[in-house]
């Protein structure tokens, strides 16, 4: 497991500057404007860092960054000047600046001098910032690791309220950790059944992991489910995570598409970029997150998370497309396409939850369709609701997380494209609308008066860029969106 580099906060302390080694960090201001700590190391280094601030060069924009290497007066190998901009400080820009620190200090102990920051929560969030962006998936390499470790210590006045704040965050970042490393992890190490063992590990964090396998599926009427499994050597498991840190209100259930590999089945997917299907259990990746987190900052929330998890594999065994497939709600499934294969776990988990858990809403996630990617890239998830005010809060804390979301429609009208000829339903309805027919499909999972969003998160599971907040590779996106929506309206 990929642990969160090491946090430390303390009171500034102008007496050893000269003697620090690894990399200092300073902010400045849009004009130029030096924190005390920042002037006395300014001073310290011969008016260095004043000089990049008032250069042509730098312009001290909200996360600009450049290093000084080798200061002269200083025992520090580099300074890191950090830009804060002009307009006052919110919690996300402050996550930006962290991250543009974590960006440029990968295996370097730091000193980040975050008085200039004026508030220590702040600073907590900027340290928050830069523990996301040093994340480094790294099991698989035998080499040495120059650019992992290097802990981060922040100097801020009331560094015990920055500690405080810094908790709750530090927990989140562990559950966006465990969900980048499932998704990074390659098919091969990561089968439905490593997955299953690495959920249950959870358990020693207060969570209750149950899992089912095929028999308990089979017997439960789970055959969407199993179908798209029948082609694999690694059975099909559904696994639920169970937090109850609220009273005694009905839970929250968040459901995760959890394909451990996605070859298509027998409508093989072309070979070009499949390997990218590894990231196919990125719905259940988050899910997975998010019930860490949870348990790691002892939620005051009830929240129960499932996840189906199953192989699409073209086999001799393995579905074929025109097959008819009974659903647990009873359901007919014509399978025209093996590829639309999320949306046949889904359904079966979806209902199994509502019937197990009569949950007060349910949120599901999956890297459901290349149609979402067409239509939104890599900036927005596409979120389906059919409750607004649930939609309202998901998107007002999608917001807060700095996670970009948008909301797609539902309607009715779409349902034309899936009527099949034999069964109750087809499971694709052609290349119009391809996000939206998915999300239809999945609504007659729904039992009438549940709240319930469907997040297609295909597009945003893994970036092919370095972002603000993450390196290449799995995002989590949406664990900071889930954990922010727990807190926003279904904690007490
Ligand atoms: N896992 C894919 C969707 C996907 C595409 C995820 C690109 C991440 C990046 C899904 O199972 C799939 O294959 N969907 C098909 C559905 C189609 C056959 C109706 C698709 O989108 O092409
Ligand atoms: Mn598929
Ligand atoms: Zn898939």
């Amino acid at each position: 497991m990929t642990r969160p580099i090491e946090i430390t906060f303390s009171d500034p302390d102008f007496g050893d500057l000269t003697r620090l080694t690894g990399t200092l960090v300073a902010t400045v201001g849009e004009g130029g404007e030096l924190s005390p700590a920042g002037k006395a190391l300014d001073e310290a280094c011969a008016g260095a860092i004043s000089r990049l601030a008032a250069s042509a060069g730098f312009k001290c924009k909200l996360g600009d960054v450049e290093k000084l290497l080798f200061p002269m007066g200083l025992t520090a190998d580099a300074v890191l000047v950090v830009g804060l901009g002009s307009e006052p400080l919110d919690a996300a820009a402050a996550r930006r600046i962290g991250g543009a620190i974590g960006a440029r200090t990968a295996g370097e102990e730091t000193t980040f001098l975050a008085d200039g920051l004026g508030d220590p929560a702040l600073a907590a969030e900027a340290a928050f910032g830069a523990v996301l962006r040093r994340y480094a998936f790294v099991d698989h390499k035998t080499g040495d690791q120059d650019d992992v470790g290097g802990a981060l210590r922040v100097r801020c006045p009331s560094p015990d309220e920055a500690a405080k704040a810094a908790q709750p965050l530090m927990a989140l970042a562990d559950g966006v950790f465990f969900t980048r490393d499932l998704v990074n992890e390659p098919a091969n190490v990561l089968t439905t059944e490593a997955f299953a063992a690495r959920l249950a590990t959870m358990s020693g964090l207060g969570l209750e992991i149950s899992v089912l396998d095929e028999d308990a599926l089979e017997a439960m009427g789970m055959r969407a489910l199993l179908a798209v499994g029948r082609g694999s050597a690694s059975g099909s498991k559904v696994v639920t995570m169970k937090w109850m840190g609220g009273g005694d209100e009905a839970p929250l259930a968040l459901i995760g598409k959890g394909v451990t590999f996605d070859t298509g089945g027998v409508s093989l997917k072309p070979a070009a970029g499949m390997e990218e299907m590894t990231t196919d259990m990125g719905g259940a990746g988050v899910v997975a997150g998010v019930m860490r987190a949870l348990a790691k900052r002892k939620a005051k929330a009830n929240v129960v998370g499932i996840v189906g998890l199953v192989e699409n594999m073209p086999d001799g065994m393995a579905q074929r497309p025109g097959d008819v497939v009974r659903s647990m709600k009873g359901d007919t499934i014509e399978v025209i396409n093996t590829d639309a294969e999320g949306r046949l776990v889904l359904a079966d988990v979806m209902w199994h939850a509502q019937e197990a858990y009569k949950p007060a809403a349910m949120i599901d996630l999956a890297t459901l369709t290349g149609a979402i990617v067409v239509a939104l890239g890599a900036e927005n998830a596409g979120y389906f609701a059919s409750d607004d005010d649930l939609a309202a809060a998901f998107g007002e804390a999608a917001k807060t997380a700095g996670e970009n979301a948008w909301r797609m429609p539902l309607s009715d009208a779409y349902d034309k494209l899936l009527k099949s000829r034999v069964a109750d339903v087809k499971n694709v309805g052609g290349r119009p609308a391809g996000a939206i027919t998915a999300a239809q499909f999945l609504k007659r999972f729904v039992k009438e008066g549940v709240p319930w969003i469907h997040v297609d998160i295909a597009g945003v599971t893994s970036t092919k860029e370095n972002k603000p907040l993450s390196p290449k590779g799995a995002t989590g996106w949406g664990v900071r969106t889930l954990d922010q929506l727990i807190r926003d309206k279904f904690e007490g």
